[in-house]
């Protein structure tokens, strides 16, 4: 699902580096493409087409680029580009998204954080419950009371959707340095009290995890002030999309990481964790890395392909020492590509 702004750029790179690795180590995927998003409102009618929810079922992975745009930002929000993102992640019951955040070392330059405090590391991941929480809490909505607009949402979680986000946050810990940091306002919210309580009963599952627990306000400011201490985060819906943003800029690389969204048994859906950047849309100045690296997770968890996902970041890796670099990447002295350029430099490296 290309999407809106930069999604058709950035995905087209994406898909060539996918058939570039198929014909290295032998494989085949076939793709279908499926509208989403401000370009589905255009198309027909609604950000998220029967069609493409059908297609995203049948598939055994989906790849996206962004939706939204300011085209569709005085639309009534019940049709905006972004219910189509939320639509499709309910359909596709993906209540898991994992986004890491990891200094690449080619650009530690770009990074924002002082020398000193990203010297101790930043290699972190955001475990953040997706389908649950104030996202989708009933009741939810607008009137006007006692002669005044009000709003509403409701911020829910039952033991059971908290549960199973812990198990992935603990199992991602495993095969990482055995940390999960819980992040909630159990100090102000009921649904963060029962959060923090069935989260250290599934701890005692994983005896060589240590768990700890932070309140959101905290953990914000602990990841800039040493986001060393993390391994990985484990929270709501709400607090992981705003501690997410802040994880991935701090490592000054926005445009170079992707994100997987997975669920327990349908297809998992992989995306960069940018969005459609309307400003430069069509200009062949977007990054297409965390496309191309969302790609490589994708190998990964929906086809068990660790060493193509590898040669993958491999490749990568190698442009950036090359000295390559996109528009929001570029530095003095680095050679400055365009998107489709950038994707040429991937498949030769690979
Ligand atoms: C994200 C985005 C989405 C979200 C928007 C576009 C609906 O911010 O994926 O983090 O809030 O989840
Ligand atoms: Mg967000």
């Amino acid at each position: 699902m290309p999407g809106d702004g930069i999604g058709p750029e950035i995905v087209e790179e994406a898909l060539r580096v996918l058939n570039a690795a198929a014909k290295k180590f032998g494989h085949e995927f076939s793709t279908e493409e499926a509208l989403i998003g401000g370009s589905a409102i255009d198309a027909t009618g609604t950000p998220l087409p029967e069609a493409t929810v059908e297609a995203c079922k049948k598939a055994d992975a989906v790849l996206l680029g962004a939706v939204g745009g300011p085209k569709w930002d005085t639309l009534d929000p019940a049709i905006r580009p972004e219910k189509g993102l939320l639509g499709i992640r309910k359909a596709l019951g993906l209540f898991a998204n994992l986004r890491p955040a990891t200094l690449f070392p080619e650009l530690a330059g770009a990074c924002l954080l002082r020398p000193d405090i990203v010297g101790k590391g930043l290699d972190l991941i955001v475990v953040r419950e997706l389908t649950g929480g104030i996202y989708f809490g009933k009741p939810a909505g607008t009137e006007v009371r006692d002669g005044k607009r009000t709003g509403w949402n409701t911020m829910i979680y039952n033991e059971d959707e908290i549960a199973r986000i812990a198990h992935v946050a603990f199992q991602a810990a495993q095969k990482r340095r055995n940390k999960v940091c819980s992040v909630d306002k159990a100090n102000v919210l009921d649904v963060s009290r029962v959060w923090r309580e069935v989260v250290i009963e599934v701890s005692r599952q994983y005896p060589d995890v240590e768990l700890s627990h932070l309140y959101v306000d905290n953990a914000a400011m602990q990841l800039v002030r040493d986001p060393s201490q993390f391994d990985v985060i484990v929270t709501g819906n709400l607090f992981g999309d705003i501690l997410s943003d802040e994880a991935s800029v701090i490592t000054g690389s926005i445009g170079m990481l992707p994100s997987a969204s997975l669920g327990s048994a349908q297809p998992g859906l992989f995306e960069p964790i940018h969005g459609s950047a309307p400003d430069i849309a069509g200009q062949g100045k977007a990054n297409p890395l965390a496309t191309i690296l969302s790609i490589a997770m994708m190998l990964r968890h929906a086809f068990d392909m660790s060493v193509e996902a590898d040669a993958i970041e491999n490749a990568v890796h190698k442009t950036l020492q090359a000295g390559f670099r996109t528009g929001d990447i570029m530095e003095a002295g680095k050679t400055l590509l365009s998107t489709r350029e950038m994707g040429d430099k991937v498949i030769a490296c690979l």
